[in-house]
């Protein structure tokens, strides 16, 4: 690294004096293309119930969602990212509702592909939202069983697949899903369909308001800290990425976000393919709740701390700001 001759040789701040000299030497670039936008989903018709902890979200009803895909592809943002709040009796120990043709993610895939189809659409595949327990993965006799969920996230991943998923989200943290997914998706004819796979996701506390959002605080009985992360982890995320990669990810991504960027540089650094970073649920909410308090300028953190995912090297960022933050970009 060059280092800067004595002061007054150098005086850094000669390049920081106008907004033309600013603009000139700025590193790091933000536009619409970098957001992946998450909305959930909830049954019913006309539906758009907002989320409490989240203030600026709300969930979606089917009939509403392509009107929204329609407004991010306008804005630039490429991809939506969905979530599905089920309805209580979706919620069973066996999960079969998750790989149902019929579900709510499967029904907006559809509507979406349908009416807005240069916008790409991406799911998650996990089977908290309709695990009566509220975990990732099935739960026997107390435990998250692993090779039994794989299985049941291989017929999950195949429906979404075959409703017209662009890119799969597996969110799970279960050991072997990218490699059965992957096989089942060639066999079955989706060679096309990629997958970002969730490959650094940590047991995080700054989720709280997603699972409000999807109707999981209350289920979920117990931590997820036998398959999620422990926030120590720098190392073993790279291990994730690795195995994640060798069994067939095209995309992978750290979450949380800002609490997590090192973690995004490494990756980046290290493996030099697609990297994304999730700016979860409680990243969203502490800022909103500051701004709304008149605590911090709501739209300056908002651009600020997507900057900083650029800046971190990821190649993208999933962001519930994405509609208002492409909105400001676009003038
Ligand atoms: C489900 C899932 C979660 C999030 C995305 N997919 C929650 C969890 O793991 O408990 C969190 C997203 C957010 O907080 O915004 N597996």
């Amino acid at each position: 690294m060059f280092t800067p001759p004595p002061f007054p040789a150098a005086r850094p701040r000669r390049l920081r004096r106008t907004p033309a000299l600013r603009a000139m030497v700025s590193e790091a670039v933000l536009t619409p293309a970098d957001f992946i936008w998450p909305v959930f989903l909830t049954e019913g018709e006309g539906m758009e119930t907002p989320v409490a902890s989240m203030p600026g979200v709300a969930r979606l009803s089917v009939d509403r969602i392509a009107g929204a895909a329609a407004e991010a592809a306008a804005l630039g943002i490429p991809a939506i990212c969905l979530f599905p709040y089920t309805s209580l009796t979706a919620r069973t120990e066996d999960c079969a509702m998750a790989w149902d043709r019929d579900n709510l993610t499967n029904r907006a895939i559809c509507e979406i592909k349908d009416k807005v189809p240069e916008i790409a659409v991406m799911t998650d595949i996990a089977l908290d939202p309709y695990n009566a327990d509220g975990h990732d993965g099935l739960v026997r006799g107390g435990e998250i069983v692993n090779d039994e969920t794989v299985e049941a996230l291989v017929k999950m991943a195949l429906a979404q697949a075959e409703a017209g998923a662009d890119i799969l989200g597996p969110s799970d943290m279960m050991d072997g899903r990218i490699g059965a997914i992957r096989q089942a998706l060639e066999a079955e004819g989706h060679t096309h369909v990629t997958i970002l796979s969730y490959a650094a996701k940590f047991a995080s506390a700054f989720y709280g308001p997603f699972r409000d959002a999807v109707g999981a605080s209350a289920a979920l009985k117990g931590d997820k800290k036998t398959y999620q992360m422990d926030p120590a982890n720098g190392d073993e995320a790279l291990r994730m990425v690795a195995r994640d990669l060798a069994e067939g990810a095209d995309m992978v991504m750290v979450k949380p976000g800002m609490p997590y960027l090192d973690v995004a540089r490494r990756v980046k650094e290290a493996f030099g393919v697609p990297t994304f970073a999730y700016q979860v649920s409680g990243e969203y909410a502490m800022l909103q709740a500051a701004a709304q308090n008149g605590w911090l300028d709501g739209e300056r953190v908002m651009m600020e701390s997507l900057m900083a995912f650029k800046r971190a090297g990821c190649d993208g960022v999933l962001t519930y700001f994405a509609p208002a933050a492409a909105r400001l970009l676009n003038g």
